[in-house]
């Protein structure tokens, strides 16, 4: 029997403790058992139900319990779970998370301490909800050159853009459906305003280039901007939107950029719908590989949880540090491209577009919509300074 230590017990915890209740008999299944779970509030009611002696308010009480061989953290807390994690590792507990907050911050310390005390550390759940990526990217890494990768890696943000954009659903409205889903985090600004798409990507990013790309290094633009207009104005042009999170190798460098993008509908990633993800990777002998699946949401989630920890079981991936240690250089200073740009109440400001502009969109007494010609984003960025409400979207070739 693997006894496993699960830290958290919401969306994700429930969901792992379902599988595991629904497929005791599967082989290597039935050998895993939930022997202690932490939570926050031990009276909460659960859609899942577990035995009370099961929850814990105590973290070492797992931390301490020898027979406990495997943490599996899914709690959103990152300070919290830094602790445990590192605990976990250092007394040769493996460790299974879907915490991309915790990973993205803590992505190269944690990866080497399991290296050195030959344990897993594994976090598939982590990106891209139900897909399996990591996995293998990390076996495409081996053989292929990454050159580029890019994705709809948040669940909300494509769940709310689908439904403004195909049933006029109001953002607030969309927000509150994808939340009671199960898709957002807990503080949902981190989905809306593109940070959790830009943790993804600093860990796909890290992965796939074998260089440290921080949070820091990736530029980030959410959809909290974004108003039913600038959708309507960009299908009138049959495009569509989608929060895109990217990397590109150029010349001894990369670009990392996470940013609302208009794509011509019907193309590959405006088929990707509600709280679908895709990944898209580009390696030299490979080719482009797209990967889809379910985003965000209990089962799929608590699977990609439940693939890692039997991976922990039957020891069947590598142990070994997989980030590599090339130097390359942020060259997002060069980003370059053609963008919708709508500014609201824009009597208001005294902004000078007029050498960029290709073609006026739209204006009345309050909104003034562009399409520029091909330009560098930083001096897009310079005029728009100061700028409150507007929307910045980039421009498929
Ligand atoms: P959730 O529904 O908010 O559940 C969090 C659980 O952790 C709750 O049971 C909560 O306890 C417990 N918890 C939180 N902070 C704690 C603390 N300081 N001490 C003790 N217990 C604590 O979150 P979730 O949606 O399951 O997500 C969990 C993790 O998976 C997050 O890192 C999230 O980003 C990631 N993830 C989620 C999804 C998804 O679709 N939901 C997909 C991929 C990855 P109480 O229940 O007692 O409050
Ligand atoms: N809040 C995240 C999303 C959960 O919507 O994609 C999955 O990582």
């Amino acid at each position: 029997m693997v006894n496993i230590g699960l830290l958290g017990f919401g969306t994700v915890g429930q969901g792992l403790a379902h599988i595991l209740n629904n497929k005791s008999e599967a082989t290597p299944l039935k050998d895993i058992n939930i022997k202690k779970i932490l939570v926050r509030n031990l009276e909460k009611e659960r859609k899942v139900k577990v035995s009370k002696d099961k929850l814990t308010l105590n973290p070492q009480e797992i931390m301490e319990d020898k027979e406990i061989d495997i943490i599996v953290e899914v709690t959103g807390d990152v300070d919290l779970s830094y602790r445990l994690v590192k605990e976990a590792l250092n007394n040769k507990k493996h460790v299974v998370t879907a915490n991309k907050a915790l990973v993205s911050k803590h992505f190269e310390e944690l990866s080497l301490l399991a290296e050195e005390n030959d344990v897993y550390f594994l976090y598939e759940a982590s990106v891209a909800g139900g897909i399996p990526i990591l996995k293998p990217l990390k076996d495409q890494i081996r053989v292929n050159n990454i050159s580029r990768l890019r994705g709809i890696l948040n669940g909300t943000c494509n769940y709310i853009l689908t439904k403004m954009t195909d049933e006029g659903l109001d953002y607030g409205q969309a927000l509150r459906e994808a939340q009671g889903l199960g898709y957002a985090e807990a503080d949902p600004s981190s989905d809306v305003k593109g940070l959790d798409t830009l943790r993804k990507l600093r860990i796909l990013s890290t992965l796939a280039f074998g260089s440290a790309i921080r949070e820091e290094d990736i530029i980030c633009h959410g959809i909290d901007k974004l108003l039913a207009l600038d959708i309507k104005l960009l299908k009138e042009r049959e495009m569509v939107i989608k929060l895109i999170g990217e990397v590109v190798e150029v010349d001894g460098g990369y670009q990392a950029i996470v940013q609302p993008k208009a794509f011509k509908d019907g193309s590959y990633f405006t088929m990707i719908r509600e709280a679908y993800n895709t990944v898209s990777i580009e390696g030299d002998f490979s080719g482009v590989l797209n990967f889809y699946g379910p985003g965000a949401g209990m089962y799929p989630t608590a699977n990609a949880v439940l693939t890692d920890i039997i991976d922990c079981v039957m020891n069947i991936q590598d142990k070994k540090n997989p980030l590599g240690n090339r130097k390359l250089e942020n060259k997002n200073e060069d980003i370059r491209g053609k963008y919708y740009i709508r500014i609201s109440n824009w009597k208001d400001y005294e902004v000078d577009l007029g050498g960029v502009i290709e073609e006026k969109v739209f204006e009345d007494d309050k909104d003034f919509a562009i399409i520029t010609k091909e330009v560098r984003l930083s001096d897009i960025l310079n005029i728009l300074e100061g700028v409150e409400n507007l929307a910045l979207v980039n421009l498929e070739d």
